[in-house]
């Protein structure tokens, strides 16, 4: 039996940061020992929202970097650029010619990302972009897809399209036309990493650190240097409680910080209450500032090596780019076969 698959990805836009890091990117080095592996930069999605063209282009090719920096082993897993596997462009069309616009509306990252960008400004992508990851994630025949919290929705609306397709357009109707019959496409499973699912903003602890904020505070780069990682954890917003804890609904900011100290130090929750817990703000910002750059250290110089040898990533993104191909053509073909083509 084939091993499991799994695909998951990250957007190149500006640069990635801890909550990428640690919710999804440090979870797929691990899966990459056990499951047959393909780790995507997703650039198509990356333009559903205002983009600076040379911008994105290098910024692809610091996510790549990042990838390997962070641990991904290209002996291990597919690496490569979602645009160079034009499978995605072209299933994207055939799924969403059968989702229902009323499945996207709902989509809460739409909801939020429109309302910041401005009525005018909305491109269809935006609406449309969840079927884009439906693709690919349905390309892969993928077992699990691990994302964080936030991306749940996106993949139970990719599992609806996968049923919806599988029942229209597999089974007999398929064979009838000259194909293997059955069903087209995998039905894919939601893994969400049990610790680091959600890293908050340092600005406030209750929203998503993401990409997309504007306050500098809401997250910690990658590529960040130790002073501007102490600097923004200095800024972090605190409470006027003494000492620390992970499990009161008063003090989300305690909450967030305790669990990246826990994260970037290995420990568990209990072994990092121990260690911190009796800690006034004042003593556990250095600490914990210490704690992340001390676990960016190693990446940062992998990074760096990385992006000194330009030819280096090139190879590794052709060839996982050819490995993509390889695996996306397959059910492309069959779903362009299953549909009438
Ligand atoms: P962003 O929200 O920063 O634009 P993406 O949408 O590209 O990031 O998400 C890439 C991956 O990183 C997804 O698996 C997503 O769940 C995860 N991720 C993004 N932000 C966070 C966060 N704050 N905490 C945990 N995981 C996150
Ligand atoms: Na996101």
């Amino acid at each position: 039996a084939r091993r499991r698959r799994v695909l998951s990805g990250v957007q190149p836009t500006g640069s990635l940061h801890l909550g990428n890091y640690l919710g999804a990117i440090k979870n797929w080095v691990s899966l990459q020992e056990q499951y047959d592996t393909f780790f995507c930069v997703v650039d198509l999605h990356a333009i559903t929202m205002p983009h600076e063209p040379k911008e994105l282009y290098q910024s692809t090719r610091n996510s790549a970097a990042l990838y390997l920096a962070c641990g991904i082993d290209p002996a291990k897993a597919a690496i490569f650029v979602q645009s160079h596997v034009s499978a995605h462009a072209e299933l994207t069309w055939l799924l969403s010619c059968q989702t229902p616009i009323g499945w996207l509306r709902k989509m809460i990252q739409f909801k939020e990302k429109s309302r910041k960008t401005g009525n005018e400004e909305v491109g269809t992508g935006l609406l449309t972009y969840p079927v884009l990851m439906a693709a690919d994630v349905l390309l892969y025949q993928t077992d699990l897809v691990p994302v964080g919290e936030d991306q749940k929705q996106h993949i139970e609306l990719a599992r609806d399209i996968a049923e919806r397709m599988n029942y229209k357009f597999g089974g007999n109707k398929w064979k009838k036309l000259g194909g293997r019959g059955g069903r087209i496409f995998k039905v894919p499973e939601v893994f969400i990493p049990p610790a680091g699912a959600r890293v908050m903003s340092l600005a406030d602890g209750t929203s998503k650190m993401s990409k997309s904020a504007e306050s500098d505070l809401s997250r910690i780069n990658l590529l960040d240097s130790p002073d501007e990682i102490a600097n923004k954890i200095k800024r972090a917003k605190t409470d006027s409680f003494d000492g620390l804890e992970v499990d009161n609904p008063e003090r989300p900011e305690a909450r967030n910080l305790v669990q990246i100290y826990q994260l970037c130090t290995g420990l568990s929750t209990e072994a990092a209450l121990q260690a911190v817990g009796h800690m006034r703000w004042g003593e556990f910002k250095p600490a914990l500032a210490d704690a992340v750059i001390a676990h960016l250290e190693p990446i940062q110089r992998r990074y760096n090596e990385v992006m000194q040898d330009p030819a280096y990533l090139d190879q590794v993104l052709a060839e996982g780019a050819d490995k993509a191909n390889e695996a996306a053509s397959w059910t492309l073909g069959n779903c362009r076969q299953a549909m009438g083509f």
